[in-house]
């Protein structure tokens, strides 16, 4: 990244540049601040000082330093502060905002963000606003959900009136072009080539940028009408759903600090809670919480709670949210889960059970990694060997997921607990045993575990006798699928008296007889006593896996014949020895 190429980066990209990076984002991310007024402030970093007197105005986009008379803009500050090269910063700048630094050759692909989308947007919301004073039903209808005026104020909450063209009329008078309109998603132009405005009979909720831009709307309508409940803008030059926050600029300007932010479905939430007192809230676009929203939450909290509905789908999308949260989690970002009654949500829940009963339910949020790991323990049996196993299994991709560093070792470290891996652990594994898991099969001797199982079958024949009917009669039972091991027990069942000598000497197949003298010669890492649990609880797994082998291919066979209604027979029933071993 030389400086070479300073010169190739289009100006225009640079301005742009500048003009959608927030400073405070810039700036907050790499030192501390606090909102003071209107501006932040923190201990100045190019400078030693005690007391703070540097300070970052998001209006001007510009910081300043009254100590050392530093100042300038993002760009500067990533200069300065990060010791980059122009060139650099301007990389890094954008990378942060998504976007791809032009060079000359693809220059005609980049379109300068045309400042005349901003402008449209904020007269349809003045527009929007004025209507709404006119309108009855609407006010009405707001007041009908119990929101004050105030709350409406703060949110700029307006209304779209009727008809085909109502804004873009007034749109034209103020000299917004129809192309400027389509452009920022006020008005639709259908296949017939009619435009019309896309927002018409609907309360208007403006979203704006982390700079109070409005970058688009949310219309709900108000009653039973046709069409869907809200309306959102489409995605325009100015408006990425997957990176906006709806209530993330109004919860900045209305508090000094944000120590957590709360993470809604809906509009009206945000709404509701804010006017309850939580003014935190803020909600996805009708689109899942993204790696890029929780991405832009913890550049402004270090604690993000997520309130989902206690439906299915509300379990669901909690768990789409954790997943996507995992790769930006840090020691020092929190995660948390809240899970409302079925059927509320946060706005009918502070209004039927009031603010306190919603900040009960905060209060009990769930840890995301105490929710990650309920989740994957579900159905399993985590006292058991199996299921502890499995546990470990289902729970690795997801700890892969989580950046290297603090967290991901403390949570590497607790899932090896859980799954009986570590010394001191809280679920004390039951025996010595630790079979390996996701072994190499290998052959007609097995995996690794079933070699270990011979392994003790051939040091200590008597060990068969020793262990219990059932056990016995399920490995017999299945003798023709275990192979070497399968044919040790037949031969260890009609003749329980030969020992390891006699077994060797007598196998008839001498390859399989020069593996079986390497198995009965390696050193076995538990003590005899320990080996009749060990051998229990593995030979329970190794049936159980190849239990569920059979089952998934059985599965994949009906799913290639396309009947996949007998897959309902295959659920996974208990193994009797399973219910044995617990
Ligand atoms: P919900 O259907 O849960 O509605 O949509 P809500 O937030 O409780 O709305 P009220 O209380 O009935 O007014 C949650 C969010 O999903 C998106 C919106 O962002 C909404 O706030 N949504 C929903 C749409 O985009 N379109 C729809 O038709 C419905
Ligand atoms: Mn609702």
């Amino acid at each position: 990244m030389g400086s070479v190429l300073a010169g190739l980066i289009p100006q225009s990209f640079i301005n742009d540049l500048i003009d959608r990076a927030d400073i405070v984002d810039v700036v907050g991310s790499r030192i501390a601040l606090k909102k003071s007024g209107k501006n932040y402030s923190g201990l100045c970093p190019f400078h030693d000082e005690k007391s703070p007197s540097f300070s970052v105005s998001p209006d001007k986009q510009f910081f300043h330093c009254f100590g050392c008379q530093e100042s300038g803009s993002a760009l500067t500050f990533l200069m300065k502060y990060e010791r980059m090269e122009f060139v650099e910063a301007v990389e890094t700048l954008a990378k942060d905002l998504g976007l791809t630094v032009p060079r000359e050759k693809s220059n005609r692909n980049y379109v300068e963000v045309d400042q005349r989308i901003f402008q449209a947007l904020e007269k349809a919301e003045r527009v929007y606003k004025q209507r709404l004073r006119g309108m009855p039903v609407a006010v009405d209808y707001l007041k009908g959900r119990g929101l004050t005026g105030v709350t409406a104020r703060d949110f700029g909450i307006g209304y779209a009136p009727e008809g085909w063209h109502s804004l873009s009329e007034v749109l034209l008078d103020e000299d917004v072009s129809a192309e400027v309109m389509l452009k920022a998603g006020l008005t639709i132009k259908n296949d017939s080539g009619r435009v019309y405005d896309r927002f018409r009979h609907r309360i208007m909720f403006p979203i704006r940028d982390v700079r109070g831009r409005v970058i688009g709307f949310g219309g709900r309508k108000l009653g039973d009408e046709e069409g869907p409940k809200y309306l959102n803008s489409p995605e325009t030059p100015v408006f990425a759903k997957n990176q906006e926050l709806y209530g993330l600029y109004e919860a900045r300007k209305a508090l000094r600090s944000i120590d957590r932010l709360l993470v809604v479905e809906g509009y009206m939430d945000v709404v509701a809670l804010a006017q309850r007192g939580f003014r935190n809230a803020v909600a996805t676009l009708g689109t899942a919480t993204g790696e890029a929203h929780y991405q832009k939450l913890y550049r402004y909290t270090d604690e993000v709670v997520c309130c989902f509905d206690g439906d299915k789908a509300g379990r669901a999308a909690a768990w789409r949210a954790l997943e996507s949260a995992l790769p930006v989690l840090n020691e020092h970002r929190q995660l948390k889960f809240v899970f409302l009654p079925d059927g509320e949500d946060p706005d009918s829940l502070v209004r039927d059970q009031g603010a306190e009963a919603f900040s009960e339910f905060l209060q009990n949020a769930t840890p995301g990694i105490e929710y990650l790991f309920n989740k994957l323990g579900e159905g399993l049996d985590l006292q058991s060997l199996d299921g502890r196993a499995r546990f470990m299994g289902l729970a690795n991709p997801y700890v892969e997921k989580i950046p290297a560093g603090i967290l991901q070792e403390l949570v590497r470290k607790r899932v090896r607990e859980i799954g009986g891996m570590d010394t001191g652990t809280i679920r004390p594994a039951r025996s010595e045993s630790k079979p390996r898991m996701s072994v190499p099969d290998d052959g007609e001797f097995g995996p690794v575990l079933a070699q270990r199982l011979i392994g003790m079958l051939l040091k200590a024949p008597n060990l068969w006798s020793e262990l219990d009917k059932s056990t016995q009669a399920e490995l017999l039972a299945r003798h023709k699928e275990l192979g070497v091991l399968g044919r040790l027990v037949s031969l260890l069942d009609t003749q329980p008296e030969s020992d390891t000598n006699e077994i060797l000497i007598a196998w008839p197949d001498e390859g399989e007889q020069k593996r079986l003298i390497e198995l009965a010669k390696k050193p076995m890492a538990s003590s005899a006593q320990a080996w009749r649990q060990e051998f229990l609880d593995g030979s329970a797994h190794l049936l159980r896996q190849r239990e569920r082998s059979k089952r998934q291919q059985h599965i994949a066979e009906l799913k290639a014949l396309g009947e996949e209604d007998k897959l309902r027979d295959l659920l996974p029933s208990k193994s009797r020895l399973g219910d044995n071993l617990s």
